[in-house]
């Protein structure tokens, strides 16, 4: 087993007297396939934010490749390798698909290097060929705003990934892709290289159960269970966790070695 990658311990979130994030202790392997599910409002979105430090934890420690980041502002934890696409867009709408994925490999390899003429084409091919991994490859010349919400969707990954980042956190990418864009995604994200650590919150279990190595379940800001999927699928514990929350639904997709009785 490789030394975990990201190492989170005892980490919390207060907002008031709601612990959005709640004593969550979790290692992610380098290398792992690692998924994050859970009801709406389980701590999922905050917990990646404590994780690229754009919220501060009110408890614990963030722990990067052995290294301690619990007070390392967000822009040098995207420096030491971690990159996200939000479960909000955050895309530059006026501007064309290509500019955008340039835009972030710009920023990940400073502006002075990509003066450089021929630097400029490498940088240039090399977004190419990410836009067409992701799908995308047709509308490199399209403005944001003309897309449609999958394809933002294709879109952010392709600019995480320009960010040639070591741990990749992934929020809800697949919500609003067609069946199509999520095997799509699915089969990206599986030919990333093992130097990439990739950590998915996704609602979409087929994506889920297709990508992951192991997965922690979230409810109310704590971990439920942290296991391998078919353990996960097993759990009693995480399908009541589901019930009432018109997912379940999702896990009877799911039939694993117990199935979910809704009575
Ligand atoms: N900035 C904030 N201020 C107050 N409460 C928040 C804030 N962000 C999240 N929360 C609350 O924290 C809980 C967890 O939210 P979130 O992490 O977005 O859940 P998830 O992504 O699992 O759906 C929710 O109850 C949410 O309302
Ligand atoms: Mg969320």
């Amino acid at each position: 087993m490789s030394a975990p990658l990201l190492s989170l311990s005892g980490v919390s979130r207060a907002y008031g007297a709601l612990k959005a994030v709640d004593d969550v202790t979790l290692d992610v392997p380098a290398g792992a396939r690692h998924a994050l599910i859970g009801p709406n409002g389980a701590g999922k979105s905050t917990l990646f934010k404590l994780v690229t430090g754009s919220v501060p934890v009110t408890a614990g420690t963030v722990g990067l490749d052995g290294h301690d980041v619990t007070r390392l502002p967000e822009h040098q934890r995207a420096r030491r390798g971690i990159s996200q696409t939000l479960q909000h867009s955050s895309l530059f709408l006026s501007q064309t698909v290509e500019q955008n994925v340039l835009l972030a490999a710009q920023r990940r390899h400073g502006t002075r290097r990509s003066l450089v003429p021929r630097r400029q084409t490498a940088a240039r091919d090399r977004v190419r060929a990410l836009l067409d991994d992701v799908g995308l490859a047709a509308r490199a010349g399209t403005s944001v705003a003309a897309l449609s919400h999958g394809e933002r969707r294709q879109l952010e990954v392709a600019v995480a990934l320009a960010c040639e980042p070591t741990l990749l956190l992934l929020d809800e990418p697949a919500a609003g892709m067609s069946p199509a864009e999520s095997a799509r995604l699915v089969g990206l994200l599986r030919s990333l290289p093992e130097s990439v650590t990739v950590v998915i919150v996704e609602h979409d279990l087929d994506v889920v159960f297709a990508l992951a190595t192991s997965v922690t379940v979230l409810h109310l800001g704590r971990v439920l269970l942290t296991g391998t999927p078919d353990e996960v699928r097993a759990s009693t514990a995480v399908q009541e966790a589901y019930l009432g929350t018109g997912r379940e639904s999702l896990f009877l997709d799911h039939p694993g070695p117990a199935h979910l009785e809704v009575s």
